[in-house]
């Protein structure tokens, strides 16, 4: 039996902020985000409730087939981020800067987590690194632009990590790993994703810091939690994280589509009637004799 579905309307959904995130985790309520690249998604999404969309870097491997991120320039992402604010009015939406989009310099930093505000509709943006970026977080903060730091697999340095691998398994990383939240904290971060981490260790850091921690790949403690979208509606083709629940298999949904499309073209059985521009008759019969 079908289910009809009756979507909210989200106009009357109250917009979420840093300051909602941060009640939730007083109140140990869990924090909900995923990745979103487009305006239907998300549409969806806020729709559903969600209380975050990341606009992530991740587009770079699930939307435009690159085999990591470092090749998203920040035209790309103000691009999709663009989309994603016409069609989410109620989410806390936060823009993923680019790998060398606030690498270089305190300067180009702050210039470009501004764009993301200003003109792609953000109201924040994530940046990866731990005590390196302080400096970073802290003039973007001055500037008036809420910061998400993000801790353990960091997908822009993967160079550096030997691939993407598990983060903060030794005693020595995990301290240094909670060493880094603290320094996030103190910058001025609302907020750390952590990503790929020995459960117990990112639970601790979740207990240790006053701001909300999101994990992926780190367990049930943390205070939210995020996935790339693509992963969890089985639309990735090329690899499946250990720590991703797939909750669709939209890749097979739409080769199911396609070829039901393919097939119905090649027997003219679409488009039927039903699906077609209708003349009156007098002006096909006038078409006629006038040939
Ligand atoms: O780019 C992204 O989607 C991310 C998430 C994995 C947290 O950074």
């Amino acid at each position: 039996m079908s289910t009809t579905i009756v979507y909210p309307s989200t106009s009357s959904r109250k917009k979420v902020t840093t300051l909602t995130l941060r009640q939730k985790k007083e109140r140990g309520e869990p924090i909900t985000m995923l990745t979103a690249y487009d305006y239907p998604t998300a549409l969806v999404m806020d729709q559903a409730g969600i209380d975050s969309i990341l606009v992530g870097d991740s587009l770079g491997m699930v939307v435009l087939g690159y085999e990591n991120t470092l090749p998203v320039t920040m035209e790309d992402m103000l691009h999709h981020c663009r989309a994603v604010s016409r069609g989410a009015k109620a989410a806390l939406l936060v823009g993923d800067m680019p790998f060398m989009s606030y690498q270089a310099s305190v300067e180009d930093a702050v210039r470009n987590a501004g764009r993301f505000l200003q003109s792609a509709g953000m109201d924040a943006v994530k940046l990866e690194g731990g005590h390196e970026r302080v400096p970073a977080i802290k003039a973007i903060v001055a500037a008036g632009i809420p910061v998400m730091g993000h801790l353990g697999l960091t997908p822009q340095s993967v160079h550096q990590l030997g691939g993407f691998h598990p983060q903060g398994r030794s005693a020595l990383a995990a301290k240094r790993l909670l060493e880094d939240a603290f320094l996030l904290e103190e910058a001025g971060c609302f907020g750390i994703v952590l990503e790929s981490l020995p459960a117990r260790l990112a639970e601790l850091i979740s207990k240790k810091v006053s701001i909300p921690t999101i994990g992926i790949g780190a367990g049930v403690g943390c205070d939210g939690q995020v996935l790339v979208t693509h992963d969890l509606l089985g639309l990735f083709d090329r690899f499946t994280p250990k720590f991703v629940k797939q909750y669709a298999d939209l890749h097979g949904e739409m080769y199911k589509a396609f070829s039901e499309y393919m097939a119905d073209v090649q027997k003219r059985s679409f488009p039927a009637a039903e699906h077609s521009v209708e003349m009156k008759d007098e002006e096909w019969e006038e078409l006629l004799k006038s040939l």
